[in-house]
């Protein structure tokens, strides 16, 4: 049996679908899937788990209906504020990944306040994916690479794995351990292409709004069943 990841993230998907099921404005799929949000966090941070890191806007969000956009900034900015005592007694890190500066001003002041004030925080590092994109992640580490090669601050022979994490947005996570999408979706999506390389995929039908820390629960335990064997054979790991 595996131990409990390190690493969890979560594609967090179905709000539209959940709403339309009740008969409701998308909005509300979001309003709900907000409240999904509080209660894993609360559970991960219970079960220790060390890293979360939820994908709350990609960069390809930005495509759907202006109303829906700024409707979820604003919900974005909410929330920071209501969450923001809660993340200081269950002693949570917050941390953001993507292209900050592409964020309204609002939503990105509000995000580095709370970055600012949790920082000291010794528990769970939680993460929100906002403005991102795993290829445009790629592509800007590349171009930062390539800069400093151009510039003699790096050599290209001494360009290996490390040089390209300490590229990336995501240069202070760990890989991921377990990456769980909802609403029956079986796709990536554009999330961290580099950190999932070895991770265990679980996908569940429930829509985010349904997701509750039972669902998180199920999935901790399905993944400690799981066997990792990063390229080795089963009889090596169990001799
Ligand atoms: C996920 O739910 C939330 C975001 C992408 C911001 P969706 O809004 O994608 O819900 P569906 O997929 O349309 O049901
Ligand atoms: C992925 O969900 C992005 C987030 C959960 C923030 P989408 O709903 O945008 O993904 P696709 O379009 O179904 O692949
Ligand atoms: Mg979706």
């Amino acid at each position: 049996m595996n131990k409990l990841p390190k690493h969890v993230a979560i594609i967090m998907d179905g709000n539209g679908r959940w709403a339309r099921l009740q008969g409701k404005n998308r909005v509300k799929g979001h309003q709900q899937g907000a409240r999904s949000v509080r209660e894993v966090v609360e559970e991960a941070t219970k079960k220790k788990i060390e890293f979360l890191t939820l994908y709350a806007f990609s960069t390809d969000n930005w495509s759907r209906p202006k109303d829906e956009v700024s409707l979820l900034m604003k919900l974005l900015v909410s929330s920071l504020k209501k969450e923001f005592n809660r993340l200081i007694t269950n002693d949570i890190r917050l941390k953001a990944i993507g292209d900050l500066n592409g964020l309204p001003n609002g939503v990105k002041e509000e995000l580095i306040y709370v970055i600012e004030k949790t920082k000291e925080n010794k528990g769970m590092v939680l993460t929100l994916a906002l403005n991102y994109g795993g290829k445009e992640e790629l592509t800007r580490a590349m171009k930062d690479i390539a800069i400093k090669v151009k510039n003699s601050i790096i050599s290209p022979e001494n360009v290996d794995q490390s040089t390209i994490i300490e590229h990336l947005y995501t240069q202070n996570l760990p890989a991921v351990d377990l990456l769980i999408r909802t609403s029956g979706e079986e796709r990536i999506s554009n999330f961290l292409l580099w950190h999932i390389a070895y991770a265990e995929l679980y996908f569940t039908k429930t829509l985010w709004p349904d997701f509750k820390k039972e669902d998180l629960q199920k999935a901790l335990v399905d993944y400690t069943k799981r066997e990792r064997r990063f390229g080795k054979t089963s009889e090596q790991l169990t001799s």
